[in-house]
């Protein structure tokens, strides 16, 4: 079965125009702004049951008793699940394979490693008698004191940072760097843990036949998410069919699938009927990741001329006390300005909390924002522009590797966006712009930079008779527009008109798409689809070329090129015939093709490939009572071929908003008594609104960038983020004269 979304239900006017590099609106914007866009919690299969979680409110310790009669005895509910009933798995939730697996609770003992950590699943007839039931509990814990924050007890040098980036590198020497130096800074910074707070919560309907399972769940990876299931159940992959047509946000928290999302599937198992579960808001708060909190310390030299001599930059960061993930921060210096020596470190400290995970832009992010904030401590202390300085120490091979760039259009990035905001005027020392009001006025910048990755994926395409095409792959759209792009590359590839492409994804029975991560998605499953395109199009050369009735005949594959529907003779394009005559008079209803898209080894054993970007941020600060508003934001980005450039914009001006929650608003504040999150809800856990938004421009920097894929796609969902934290912590200090080094940059902080 595959999935129709319906997407032909779209107002006319949104289909007009065609393929890459126009600025079509979301094919699937129609569904969701008139509420029949279907979300995995908004399936109701009959007969279905509603689990709820309970959690633990405890860092730390055992649960020694659960008040399951009490429970159970409550109207509604069905029946209770714990470790003494929970249905036997094939694996053990605690065992790891690679660095990529993550170790799930799923009730498999007693014990209670984070706060909110699922210490029981109770089952009703409606949602109110599952919660209700679930307060029945009363859980009664032996409590061991919580371990919590930055300092706690002993430090330790991750194995690898990330998934499985060496935690310790080290170019030239950099104490003797320092030592040369005639300028020198040292600066530490802090940032906090965030939680991902997607819009839309861990959600799964589950249900079971005999053991075929059939779920709807969002998943930014449905063939891992699969195998992972069907590891867990041990059933075989195909028997475990997975539905995700839209995710309402991801971020990173639904990459891999939660320990929530299987208690759902155990609980169906128990009851026999089918379940859904979802999670409350502050049960978002632990089991499903979140961004470490990190505290790094920068050291760079300069010499009189401004260039730098070194840059050390090491990153404390915490992990859970069971799971291994490390938020890479350090490595943000790898790759931005060039200096003879350059040293990252990690070490990190075991807490009481969930496992992090990867988070927008993780490492990058947290990096970027140190990092840009040192760069201008570093600039200042030279007496020199920001701007100057960056030039100054531009990269021209990366730096850590020395590796040459695929492409690398940061020059053109700093000087169009400088243009737009007007960067040229700005005073050189602090404090010296106050508006109209009164308010203080500053201007400052940062670097955007994110690796251009790329996974595995595959497509299936098919050239109908009636001239129609179909493209399928099991793509994840959280949002940002992916299907949109990728039924505009499916039209290119296909040489059609995007409203006779039929594109299918969301589905796990389709081809594979691989993740919906690490910026890699489009450029992925972008290239399973222009390589899908082209092996449909050349199945079909080599049936019109080979037969003589057809005006192609002798052409030769090569001769030949697809555009409209039509094929034609590459060195007579009056000859030529559409896809339908070819497939008629081969009496075929229909031929397919399928492709892959995976990284390159070759372009990437010998170039570095990154998008890049600047961020200039303009802030008011009110000198009397130290509030900070972001009045203007001006972004510049290069990351290769723009497959849809309202969508691209789209995805800088998120990235960028969240850079502006980055430096002001986001954290999640620990109680060191007890180890829970306070504020595991959306009014205490500040998030920007509209009236925080400044105004924001983006602008797309033309790039070719013929090594990182056929397409030149580098990727754009997640380098707005980088470099506009330290962009506004740079204008706070440009309008205050106070370095604000612990993020979010609070009130008090400028008093
Ligand atoms: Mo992202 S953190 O690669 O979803």
């Amino acid at each position: 079965m595959t999935l129709e979304l319906g997407l032909n239900q779209q107002p006319a006017h949104t289909r007009q125009g065609s393929s890459i590099g126009q600025p079509l609106t979301r094919r699937d914007g129609f569904l969701k702004v008139t509420g029949t866009a279907r979300f995995a919690a908004d399936n109701n299969p009959p007969g279905m049951l509603y689990a709820v979680l309970a959690v633990s409110s405890i860092a730390r310790g055992r649960v020694v008793s659960l008040d399951v009669e009490a429970a159970k005895a409550h109207a509604g509910v069905v029946e209770v699940m714990t470790p003494l009933n929970r249905p036997a798995l094939a694996v053990d939730p605690d065992a790891k394979d690679h660095s990529f697996m993550f170790r799930l609770d799923l009730l498999q003992n007693d014990g209670v490693r984070y706060p909110n950590q699922s210490i029981a699943v109770v089952i009703g007839q409606t949602l109110e008698a599952a919660t209700e039931g679930a307060a029945l509990l009363s859980p009664r814990y032996e409590e061991l004191p919580a371990r919590v924050g930055l300092d706690g007890a002993k430090s330790f040098v991750p194995r690898g940072v990330g998934v499985g980036n060496p935690a310790v590198q080290e170019k030239g020497d950099v104490e003797a760097g320092l030592k040369s130096a005639r300028t020198r800074i040292e600066a530490t910074y802090e940032t906090p843990a965030q939680y991902h707070n997607a819009m839309e919560p861990h959600a799964i309907v589950a249900a079971w036949d005999g053991d075929r399972l059939s779920i709807d769940t969002p998943s930014q990876g449905l063939a891992m998410a699969q195998g992972r299931i069907a590891g867990l159940f041990g059933i075989a992959p195909q028997n475990v069919h997975i539905r995700s047509p839209f995710l309402g946000g991801g971020f990173g928290s639904k990459g891999m699938i939660s320990g929530p999302q299987v208690l759902g599937i155990l609980a169906a198992r128990l009851v026999g009927r089918p379940v859904k579960l979802v999670l409350r808001r502050e049960q978002m708060y632990g089991p499903v990741g979140h961004r470490a909190p990190t505290r790094q310390t920068l050291r760079m030299g300069m010499d009189g001329e401004g260039l730098l001599t070194a840059i050390s930059h090491h990153a404390r960061t915490t992990s859970s006390t069971f799971d291994d993930f490390f938020e890479p921060a350090a490595d943000a210096s790898h790759t931005l300005y060039a200096s003879p020596a350059i040293a990252t470190s990690h070490d990190a400290v075991r807490l009481d909390t969930g496992t992090p995970l990867f988070m927008r832009a993780p490492g990058e992010a947290t990096g970027s924002i140190a990092l840009e904030s040192a760069i201008d401590e570093a600039a200042h202390a030279c007496g020199m522009d920001p701007l100057e300085f960056r030039l100054r120490n531009y990269a021209e091979v990366e730096p850590m590797t020395g590796k040459p760039f695929s492409s690398k259009a940061l020059r053109e990035c700093y000087e169009q966006a400088a243009e737009a905001f007007g960067w040229a005027s700005r005073p050189l020392q602090p404090r010296r712009m106050r508006d109209a009001d009164g308010f203080l006025t500053g201007w400052g910048m940062g670097t955007a930079t994110f690796p251009a990755l790329m996974f595995q994926a595959e497509a299936r395409a098919v050239l109908r008779a009636d001239g129609s095409g179909l493209m399928e792959t099991g793509a994840q759209d959280m949002g940002q527009g992916a299907w949109t792009a990728f039924a505009q590359i499916a039209a290119d590839g296909l040489g059609l008109d995007i409203d006779q492409v039929d594109f299918r994804a969301g589905s796990s029975d389709l081809p594979n798409a691989g993740i919906a991560g690490g910026s890699g998605h489009t450029a992925t499953a972008g290239m399973a689809i222009h390589n899908a395109g082209a092996a449909v199009i050349a199945n079909l050369a080599d049936l019109a070329t080979g037969d003589e009735a057809s005006p192609l005949f002798g052409a030769g594959n090569e001769g030949v090129v697809a555009r409209g529907g039509r094929l034609y003779r590459r060195d007579d394009e009056s000859r030529g015939e559409s896809y339908a005559e070819i497939l008629v008079r081969a009496g075929l209803t229909e031929i397919e093709g399928r492709g892959k898209g995976a990284p390159d080894p070759a372009s990437q054993e010998t170039y570095a490939m990154h998008a890049h970007g600047a961020v200039f941020a303009e802030v008011k600060v009110d000198p009397d009572l130290g509030q900070i508003r972001v009045t203007r934001l001006v972004g510049a980005f290069a990351a290769g071929r723009v497959i849809n450039p309202r969508l691209v914009r789209s995805q800088y001006y998120g990235g960028m908003i969240w850079g502006v929650s980055f430096a002001l608003h986001e954290e999640a504040v620990t109680d060191r008594r007890f180890g829970r999150i306070q504020n595991a809800n959306l009014a205490d856990y500040h998030v920007p609104v509209n009236a925080d938004v400044p105004s924001v421009e983006a602008l797309l920097v033309h790039e070719d960038d013929p090594y990182v894929n056929a397409l030149g796609i580098k990727g754009v969902g997640e380098i707005g983020i980088t470099g506009t934290a330290g962009a506004v912590a740079n204008a706070v200090w440009h309008a205050t004269g106070v370095r604000a080094r612990r993020f979010p940059i609070r009130i008090e902080d400028l008093l």
